[in-house]
C-alpha cells in the first residue's frame, strides 16, 4: 500500500510489529514505568468485597453456548454477592507468586495494565456513583457519588443499556505499566488484556443467569471526564454493562 494512504491503524499494526530482522530499539529514558497498583486514598468508603463462593454455578460448556449479549435490561437490582463474583471472574487475585498478584484473567507479562471502575445503578447494599476496585486488596473505593448512567449514557453514543443496567464495569488502560517493556507494541496488549476481562465478564454473568454486553462505542474524553482520569496516563478502554434479563 502506498506509504501516504496509511491510515493511523495500517501504520500502527505495522510499527508495532515484531521482525526478525529490524527490531526497533528505545532508548530506555522513553517510557516510564507506571505503579503497579492504583488507590484512592481519598475515597470516601472503602468496602471490602465480599468472599466468593463460585461453586454450583452454569457448567462451562452450557455458558459458552449460552453467552449472548443482551441489551435490555429489567429494574432489578444486582445482589453486592453476584458482583463480587463478577469481579473476581475479571480480576480476582487466583495465585501469589512474589509481588505478582495473578488474576482470573491472563495480562502479558503479568503487568495488569488495566484498571476496574464499577458505576453501580442499582447493587443492593452499595450507593449509586463510581467505585475503583482496588485490586490489591479486593476492595471497592466509593470515588463518585451521585447517578452519572444518564451521562455515561451519553457518552456511550446514547446507548440506552449504559443507563438502564443495574452496573457499568468501566475499564482503563494504564499505559505506562507495559509501556516500559514493551514500547508501543504494548498498546496491542493493552487492547488484548482487556478483551480477556470483557469476556470474563461476560462469561461470568452467563453462568450467573445475569445479561451482559461489553461496549467499545463511547466518547473517550466524556468517558474520562466521567471517571476523572486524565486520557494520558490512564484513559477509558471498554464498558460492559449488567443486569437481568426479562425472561
Ligand atoms: C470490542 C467490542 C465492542 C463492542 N461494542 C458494542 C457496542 O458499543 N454496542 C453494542 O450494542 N454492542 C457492542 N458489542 C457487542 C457486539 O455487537 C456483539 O458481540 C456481536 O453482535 C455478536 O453478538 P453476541 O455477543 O451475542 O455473540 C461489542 C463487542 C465487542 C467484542
Amino acid at each position: 500500500m502506498d506509504e501516504e494512504k496509511k491510515g493511523i491503524g495500517t501504520r500502527f499494526q505495522d510499527e508495532t510489529k515484531y521482525l526478525r530482522d529490524g527490531m526497533k530499539v528505545y532508548s530506555s529514558d522513553v517510557f516510564e514505568r507506571a505503579e503497579q497498583y492504583k488507590h484512592y486514598p481519598d475515597a470516601t468508603k472503602v468496602l471490602p468485597l465480599p468472599p466468593v463462593r463460585p461453586e454450583g454455578q452454569a457448567g462451562f460448556w452450557d455458558t459458552i453456548i449460552n453467552r449472548r449479549s443482551q441489551r435490555d435490561f429489567t429494574k432489578e437490582p444486582l445482589a453486592l454477592d453476584e458482583l463480587a463474583l463478577l469481579i473476581f471472574a475479571t480480576q480476582g487475585i487466583t495465585e501469589k507468586w512474589g509481588d505478582t498478584m495473578f488474576r482470573a484473567a491472563p495480562s502479558a507479562g503479568a503487568l495488569y495494565p488495566i484498571e476496574t471502575y464499577i458505576h453501580a445503578n442499582r447493587v443492593t447494599g452499595l450507593d449509586c456513583g463510581i467505585y475503583h476496585l482496588n485490586t490489591a486488596r479486593q476492595a471497592l473505593e466509593f470515588i463518585r457519588p451521585g447517578d452519572c448512567s444518564p451521562s455515561l449514557a451519553i457518552a456511550a453514543l446514547g446507548q440506552d443499556m449504559v443507563r438502564d443496567s443495574a452496573a457499568v464495569f468501566l475499564w482503563t488502560a494504564i499505559p505506562g505499566r507495559s509501556t516500559w517493556k514493551y514500547h508501543e507494541r504494548a498498546y496491542r496488549y493493552i487492547y488484548l488484556d482487556a478483551g480477556h476481562i470483557g469476556q470474563n465478564l461476560c462469561l461470568a454473568a452467563t453462568a450467573l443467569g445475569l445479561g451482559c454486553c461489553t461496549i467499545g462505542a463511547f466518547f473517550d474524553t466524556e468517558v474520562n471526564e466521567i471517571i476523572g482520569i486524565d486520557g494520558q496516563n490512564e484513559t477509558a478502554v471498554y464498558l460492559g454493562v449488567i443486569g437481568t434479563v426479562q425472561e
